[in-house]
């Protein structure tokens, strides 16, 4: 395997990181982020585009502000995120709600002009009870689902997400019952999609809006497949586009409906834009039929995506003084009491562990974990061990380094503690 390099960060900055905010801590690097935004906003279509950040990927509200800059919308999948979404700015009618848990304040969020999108005949059932006549979009289960591992796959008859495509019929009778007008369509199947399979299941999403005569838009969810590991590729978006714009030409071409298409990346757009700067706290070993472990002052706190899915990340060290150092194998855990918390597990299983050939790491060095933009920050185990949420920090364009999320206290980890008043 290759030694992975840093992304955008040299190792100077690195190391100013963890002198100037502590480690752990995440950097995201705006130029990155903002790159990534045109090549989503240039997604190839044929009759307009609306593209939607999916923003449970890493809400920050820097990210999140300088997207809606861009000109991205929000996908939000839950009532907190619309909220978070709008407290930074984004325009609610920029915000489409696409949730598993129906909110208790629906009506709240629909009024304010957040688009809302049915994931079940039960919401779509709701919706009509208190918005009968309306405009409304639906989520269909196409009947595929892929991802880079099971559990980032959301479509097929194991996944609970969206309405069954053998269900139409059901869906036309709640429509009929509350007069509504189906006008959006929603699919997405999976994170860590092929792209093959990415443009099979547009072609499925097309089959069935053939059959829902008002849908006037068409959302193909995310889930580009990202390379975040030297030896992977990513989707490429301008062929995946192009063959989508073909095939959204031929069904105006058929059913006389020139069709708004929808994207909603969250990982394309900030995977690779996102490094978790840490520590090596020790390096032990189990002898010399075992592994050499570096013990890092971060892990599933932080990410949790190696230790839940056996996804791997670049991880590089970065010596605390600039030296010549050699390589050596190594197995790097994270900092929790827990056999799962690990960061090299062997691809793809996260029971079993993988070494990694890193530059010689002694304690006291940096480490870096790249790839580390979506779902981590956004998505860990939170304050397991009592470990405080870390911070995280934006490097700007002028190459300035700004703290963008504090770290939490403990006074914070405790604060919504009330057992005084009941022991
Ligand atoms: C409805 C919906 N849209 C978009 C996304 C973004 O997927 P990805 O980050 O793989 O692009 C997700 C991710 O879970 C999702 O659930």
């Amino acid at each position: 395997m290759l030694m992975e390099k840093l992304r955008f960060l040299n190792e100077k900055q690195v190391l100013a990181v963890c002198r100037e905010f502590g480690t752990p801590a995440f950097v995201y690097d705006q130029a990155t982020l903002e790159r990534r935004a045109s090549e989503v906003l240039a997604f190839p279509n044929a009759f307009g585009l609306t593209a939607r950040y999916a923003m449970k990927a890493s809400p920050n509200a820097a990210i999140i502000r300088t997207f809606n800059r861009m000109g991205l919308h929000i996908d939000a999948s839950s009532a907190y995120e619309v909220e978070r979404a709008l407290r930074a700015g984004v325009p609610p009618e920029h915000i489409q709600l696409t949730a598993q848990e129906l909110p208790g304040n629906l009506q709240e969020i629909v009024d304010r002009g957040v688009c809302f999108n049915a994931c079940s005949l039960h919401q779509l059932r709701v919706f009509g009870q208190y918005y009968p006549g309306r405009d409304v979009s639906v989520r269909i289960n196409p009947g595929l689902g892929s991802g880079h591992s099971n559990r980032t796959n959301v479509g097929g008859p194991s996944a609970s997400f969206g309405i069954w495509h053998e269900h139409l019929d059901q869906v036309f009778a709640v429509a009929q019952e509350f007069g509504l007008h189906i006008t959006g369509m929603h699919t997405h199947i999976g994170s860590g999609t092929d792209p093959d399979i990415w443009v099979y299941c547009a072609q499925l999403s097309l089959g069935i809006a053939a059959r829902m005569p008002e849908v006037t838009r068409l959302s193909l969810g995310g889930g580009f497949k990202v390379a975040r590991m030297q030896n992977e590729v990513s989707a490429d978006f301008q062929t995946i586009g192009e063959k989508i714009k073909t095939e959204f030409e031929s069904f105006a071409h058929q059913h006389g409906r020139k069709l708004h298409l929808e994207v909603e990346p969250g990982t394309y757009l900030v995977a690779n834009a996102g490094a978790l700067v840490c520590r090596v706290m020790d390096i032990v070993d189990t002898g010399e039929k075992g592994y050499t472990f570096i013990k890092v002052d971060s892990g599933m706190t932080e990410i949790l995506r190696p230790s839940l899915y056996g996804a791997q990340h670049p991880i590089i060290v970065v010596p605390q003084v600039r030296e010549r150092r050699k390589s050596a194998k190594y197995l790097v855990v994270g900092h929790c009491c827990e056999s799962g918390d690990i960061l090299t597990p062997k691809p793809g299983n996260p029971e079993q562990l993988k070494p990694r050939v890193l530059k010689e790491a002694r304690i006291g060095d940096a480490l870096v974990i790249e790839g580390a933009g979506a779902y981590c920050a956004a998505m860990s185990s939170k304050n397991y061990n009592s470990f405080p949420e870390c911070g995280e920090v934006l490097l700007t364009h002028a190459g300035k380094l700004v703290l963008v999320r504090r770290r939490q206290t403990l006074d914070q980890v405790l604060q919504n503690e009330c057992s005084e008043e009941a022991v």
